[in-house]
Order: structure tokens, then C-alpha cells, then sequence
């Protein structure tokens, strides 16, 4: 075992969401439901199920809605006790009962690297987790588990990665293995954002999962705006490695969700519908049926 053990998450959500505008002009994106369950309380709950208890979701002013979903609502549990609701009374507790939920604001989206920054008093001091809100990982599935575990035997930085393939990889920022690392975890010499599919050291993607240990603050201080005007978190992380901190990198071959891109949030929504334990029986009927007429268009 080499390092402390990972209690800490941070979730960025600060950032201005326009793939999902008109909606996420008054409403924050990371509340957009998942049939009735907003996209964040499914990362708060994987970090709950993997250890972790203290939570900073990082806001921009804009969207105080997200700290009123996690406080209390003593009307309507009232409401709902009286009524004998139990089953919408545990709904709406549930969220906050997880883990300790606090809230830090980034005052422009300067990037995901400055959204992290705003964490710095919260970890203090200690390795944690930044699990992105948008990128879902199937419950059934482990990946922040395996990172944990890679993170107790050599500290420093941990990627979740999946393997995109080289058509896709310019879409994304790509790892360089150490030479002859193959395996389903791999070290890591280096990070490119974006390469151009002939140039790309591998066709491993980073993911919105990182364990990351406080030394990327002060790495991220020294991180000059990169692309897009932005403090880019892989700027950072990259500063690390080049200092010689360790990197590995785990490669997901599960099932996950790209919640934050329109088409990917749709199927999300259709694939948690047909295992809804209310409507996904009928749902699923209706949607073979539907999916049957006239090649789906009726
Ligand atoms: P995205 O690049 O997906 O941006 O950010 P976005 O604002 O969420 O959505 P689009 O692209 O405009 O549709 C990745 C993650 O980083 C957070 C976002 O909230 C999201 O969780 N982020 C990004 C910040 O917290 N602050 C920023 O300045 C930028």
C-alpha cells in the first residue's frame, strides 16, 4: 500500500452546458433528468459506493438550483409524510443522505483546470477524486473502484481511459503509455490533447474520472491558460508528470453514458428506462413496438 486512501471527490459543474441550451439557460444541465433522477445524484452515488464521504460540486453563480436539490425541503417531506409517501419522501432525501454535499462557486467558466483550483481548501491536502457529472458510468461496471485500487499501490495520478479507436481519438485527449504497457492498467509517460489520428502514441481517450494528489494545485497555479482561452486540467496533469509524478492509467471496457452530448443523453435515457423497475417492462414493449413500425417513424 503507498498512499493515503481517497475520501474526497470533486464534481465541476460550472461550466456553461450550450449543447444543452435553450434548457440549460435557467435550469443547470447536471439536473436534467435521467427519467426522474437528475444526471448528478448518479455520480454522487457512485462516489458513496466507492468510499468516498465528503463531496465539493463546483458551481458557477448561475446555478444555485443545484445546492437547493441536495438541502432539505421540510414542506414537502411534510407533504409527503402526511400523505403516507414513503416511497417519494426516501426519493427526495436520498440525494443529500449519500455523503456530505458542499458547493464551492467558479466565478467564469475559466475551464475544468480552474474548476478544480476552487478545490483546494476542501482537499486539504489529501489525493482525491474529480468524477465529471456528465460521464455516467453503468452501476453494474467498475472503474473508479479499480483506480482506487491502482491509486493505494502507487499514489500520484490516476486516468480513467477507454479505448476509442483511432478514427476517433483526435476527438479527445489521448495518453502515451509507457513503452510496451498494454495491459488494462498502464503507466503513463505523457498526455496530448487532441492528436491527429497518425500521430496519436495510442488510441486510450481520458474520461471524466481522475484521483488526482494535491500537488496538481500548485501545478495548476503555474498552468497558463492552454486552448480555448482555458486553465485545461490536462495542462496540469501533464506539469505533474513532467516533474516525474506517477501516472497510470486504467482502461474501461464497460458500459458508460456521454451524458453531456445530446444524442448520448437520449440514449441513456431510453437504456435506463427499459431497466426502470415502474415502466421499463411497458417501456421496452412500446419501444420494439415503436422501433418495429415503419422502420421506428410511425
Ligand atoms: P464541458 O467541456 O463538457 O463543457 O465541461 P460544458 O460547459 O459542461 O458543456 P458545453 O460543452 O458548453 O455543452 C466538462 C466539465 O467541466 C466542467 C463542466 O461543468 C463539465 O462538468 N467545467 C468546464 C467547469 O466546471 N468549469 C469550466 O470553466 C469548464
Amino acid at each position: 500500500m503507498h498512499s493515503q486512501s481517497v475520501r474526497t471527490a470533486v464534481v465541476p459543474a460550472a461550466g456553461l452546458g450550450t449543447r444543452f441550451l435553450p434548457f440549460s439557460k435557467a435550469v443547470p444541465k447536471e439536473l436534467a433528468p435521467l427519467v426522474t433522477t437528475p444526471t448528478i445524484e448518479f455520480v454522487v452515488t457512485e462516489a458513496a459506493d466507492n468510499g468516498i464521504e465528503r463531496l465539493l460540486v463546483v458551481v458557477s453563480p448561475g446555478k444555485q438550483a443545484l445546492a437547493d436539490y441536495f438541502a432539505p425541503r421540510p414542506d414537502l417531506e411534510q407533504a409527503l409524510t402526511d400523505k403516507g409517501d414513503i416511497e417519494s419522501l426516501e426519493s427526495v432525501r436520498r440525494a443529500a443522505a449519500l455523503l456530505e454535499v458542499a458547493f464551492a462557486e467558479q466565478g467564469e467558466p475559466r475551464g475544468l483546470g480552474d474548476a478544480v483550483a476552487r478545490a483546494e481548501r476542501f482537499c486539504a491536502g489529501r489525493p482525491f477524486a474529480v468524477l465529471l457529472p456528465d460521464d455516467l458510468i453503468d452501476e453494474r461496471d467498475d472503474l473508479l473502484a479499480d483506480m482506487l485500487t491502482v491509486h493505494a499501490e502507487h499514489g500520484g495520478v490516476v486516468l480513467g481511459l477507454i479505448d476509442v479507436g483511432r478514427e476517433a481519438i483526435s476527438a479527445y485527449g489521448c495518453v502515451a503509455p509507457v513503452a510496451g504497457d498494454d495491459g488494462d492498467v498502464v503507466a503513463v509517460a505523457d498526455l496530448v490533447e487532441k492528436p491527429a489520428a497518425a500521430d496519436a502514441p495510442s488510441t486510450l481517450a481520458m474520461i471524466g474520472r481522475y484521483v488526482l494528489p494535491p500537488e496538481i494545485f500548485d501545478a495548476l497555479r503555474e498552468t497558463p491558460p492552454g486552448s480555448g482561452g482555458e486553465i485545461q486540467l490536462t495542462d496540469g496533469i501533464r506539469r505533474l508528470v513532467a516533474q516525474g509524478v506517477p501516472a497510470h492509467g486504467v482502461v474501461f471496457r464497460g458500459r458508460r453514458y456521454d451524458t453531456g452530448n445530446r444524442l448520448e443523453y437520449v440514449k441513456a435515457i431510453v437504456q435506463l428506462a427499459e431497466r426502470h423497475p415502474q415502466i421499463g417492462e411497458e417501456f421496452g414493449a412500446w419501444l420494439r413496438g415503436h422501433v418495429g413500425a415503419e422502420g421506428g417513424r410511425g
